[in-house]
């Protein structure tokens, strides 16, 4: 398997991560909003700069736990990552430094209950913190699911509030493939502007 064998154009997750590829090594504040299986904690913390502090949240302790066991399986050093259980929108509200990075991947644990899942209203409440603490070129990614009835909804109440953001302050736009069969996941992308 070559680099190239793990970032594939065709998904939504994979897509943020080619994207973050430069940014993680330069950012100093990075959270996961939602470290499910620990997929993307192991992304961010693999490449991110020794000094920097990554903070994973999710509302599940078996997510918490999932998280800590795939860093640990990695060998991944955990000394500057904050595990934190609880709802997303809480949490971010006690981060005091400006964030560079910012992962939602929405949804639901695939091996897990899918009865919990995000929620829009909490989502878009989470995402206006967000924004407020965002540093000057900083970026949020949000992987939504449009498969679900409730992630459809989701993804479309992320879609019109992040049309709506201020050009002058912030670069939003979207990912999609155009050629997959059902409702593949989306990727918006935020960058605040320097
Ligand atoms: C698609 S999974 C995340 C996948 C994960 N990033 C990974 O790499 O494996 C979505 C996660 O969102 C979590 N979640 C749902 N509502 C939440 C909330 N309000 N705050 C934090 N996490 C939440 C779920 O518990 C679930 O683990």
């Amino acid at each position: 398997m070559t680099d190239m064998d793990n970032y594939p154009f065709n998904n939504a997750v994979s897509m943020a991560h080619m994207l973050l590829l430069p940014y993680v090594p330069q950012a100093g504040v990075l959270i996961d909003m939602t470290c499910g299986n620990g997929h993307d904690t192991a992304f961010l913390a693999s490449l991110m700069n020794k000094d920097a502090m990554l903070y994973a949240f999710d509302i599940q302790a078996c997510a918490i736990k999932a998280t800590q066991n795939i860093l640990a399986k990695q060998n991944i050093c955990t000394e500057h990552i904050i595990f934190c259980q609880g709802s997303h929108d809480d949490l971010v509200s006690h981060v005091d430094r400006p964030i560079d990075i910012v992962l939602f991947n929405l949804g639901y644990l695939p091996s897990g209950d899918h009865g919990i899942h995000t929620k829009s209203e909490i989502t878009i409440k989470a995402i206006k913190i967000c924004l407020n603490k965002i540093a000057k070129n900083g970026i949020i990614m949000i992987a939504a699911y449009p498969g679900t009835d409730s992630g459809a909804r989701e993804e479309q109440a992320v879609c019109k509030f992040l049309e709506q953001l201020p050009q002058k302050e912030f670069h939003s736009s979207s990912w999609r493939p155009v050629n997959q069969i059902h409702y593949p996941p989306l990727l918006y992308i935020v960058q605040k502007r320097g």
